[in-house]
C-alpha cells in the first residue's frame, strides 16, 4: 500500500475545508470519487500510477474527511471546490478520472471551466441526466437516510457495487464511516445535475471510458452507446468486474488511465 505523499488540509475553499491526499510524481491527475464513499478507493490504483503521476485525490464535498456545508448541494458546487483546490496547488490544466458521481462532477468541471481539464476518464459513469424514476428514487433515498441514518445504505449498496464479498465487507465500512449529511447533500447534487451528453459529444480532449462488465448500476451496455457520442473516446471494459473496477481490477483500471495520457495510435 502506497502511503499518501501528503494529506493536506485545504482551509477556506468557498468556507468548507477540503481535505485531499497526494501521491508519486509527473504529470498532475486527480481522481474524483464516487458516493458513498472517499478518496481511499483510489489507493489500490496508486502503486501502478505514482510513478509516473502526481496523483490527487479529494475526498470530495460531504465525504471522508472534508465535510458538507447544507443538505443540498450541486455537481458545479462540487465541482468548483476541485477548481478551487488546483488553485492552491498552483496547477493549471490536469487528467481528470472521475468514478461514477465522480464522473458527473468531472462533467460539471469541464462544462463551467474548460481550460482546466487536459483529458478526462469517465470510470463506471455516465453522461446522461437520470430518468424520472431515478430522480424520484433519490429522494425516496433521502427520506430514508433522514430516517435511518447512514447504515440503511451500508446494509444495502455494497451488493450493488460488486460481487466480490470481502470487498463488500471493505465498502459497507468505509459507507458507516460517511455523514447522512454528505450523502443527502450528493444524492440532491446527483438528481438535479443536468443532461451532459451535449458537451461530452463535443470536448476535443482526450476521453477514456472504462466499464465494468458486470457492472448493474452502469451497465456496459450503455457505457458502449455513450462512447459512440465522442469520436475521440477509447472504451476499455474491465471483464468480470461491477461498478467498482479500480478495487477490483486496478491493473486493467491503471492501464486504462495510462492510456489517457498517451497518444491514441488510431487518431
Ligand atoms: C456512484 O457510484 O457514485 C453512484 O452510484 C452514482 C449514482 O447513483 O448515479
Amino acid at each position: 500500500m502506497s502511503l499518501p505523499k501528503e494529506v493536506m488540509r485545504v482551509e477556506n475553499l468557498q468556507e468548507t475545508n477540503l481535505y485531499y491526499a497526494r501521491y508519486g510524481s509527473g504529470t498532475p491527475m486527480v481522481l474524483l470519487h464516487g458516493y458513498p464513499l472517499d478518496h481511499s478507493v483510489w489507493e489500490p490504483v496508486v502503486p501502478l500510477l505514482s510513478a509516473q503521476y502526481d496523483l490527487i485525490a479529494p475526498d470530495l464535498r460531504g465525504f471522508g474527511r472534508t465535510r458538507a456545508i447544507e443538505d443540498s448541494c450541486t455537481v458545479y458546487e462540487m465541482a468548483s471546490d476541485i477548481v478551487h483546490l488546483l488553485d492552491r496547488l498552483e496547477l493549471g490544466s490536469v487528467y481528470i478520472a472521475g468514478h461514477s458521481m465522480g464522473g458527473y462532477i468531472s462533467l460539471a468541471l469541464i462544462d463551467h471551466w474548460p481550460e482546466r481539464v487536459s483529458g478526462l476518464a469517465l470510470v463506471a459513469s455516465k453522461v446522461m441526466s437520470d430518468d424520472l424514476v431515478t430522480r424520484k428514487n433519490r429522494y425516496a433515498v433521502i427520506e430514508q437516510i433522514k430516517n435511518s441514518g447512514v447504515e440503511i445504505v451500508a446494509r444495502s449498496m455494497p451488493a450493488r457495487l460488486t460481487q466480490d464479498t470481502a470487498l463488500r465487507i471493505k465498502i459497507a465500512s468505509l459507507i458507516r464511516d460517511q455523514s447522512s449529511q454528505g450523502l443527502i447533500c450528493a444524492q440532491t447534487a446527483m438528481a438535479e445535475r443536468p443532461d451532459f451528453s451535449k458537451m461530452f459529444s463535443s470536448i476535443r480532449i482526450p476521453v477514456v471510458v472504462i466499464a465494468g462488465s458486470e457492472d448493474s448500476i452502469v451497465p456496459v451496455a450503455a457505457v458502449e452507446k455513450m462512447a459512440g457520442l465522442n469520436s475521440r473516446a477509447r472504451l476499455s471494459v474491465v471483464k468480470e468486474a461491477g461498478h467498482m473496477p479500480m478495487m477490483e481490477d486496478p491493473e486493467t483500471t491503471a492501464a486504462g488511465l495510462i492510456a489517457l495520457t498517451e497518444k491514441d495510435p488510431s487518431k
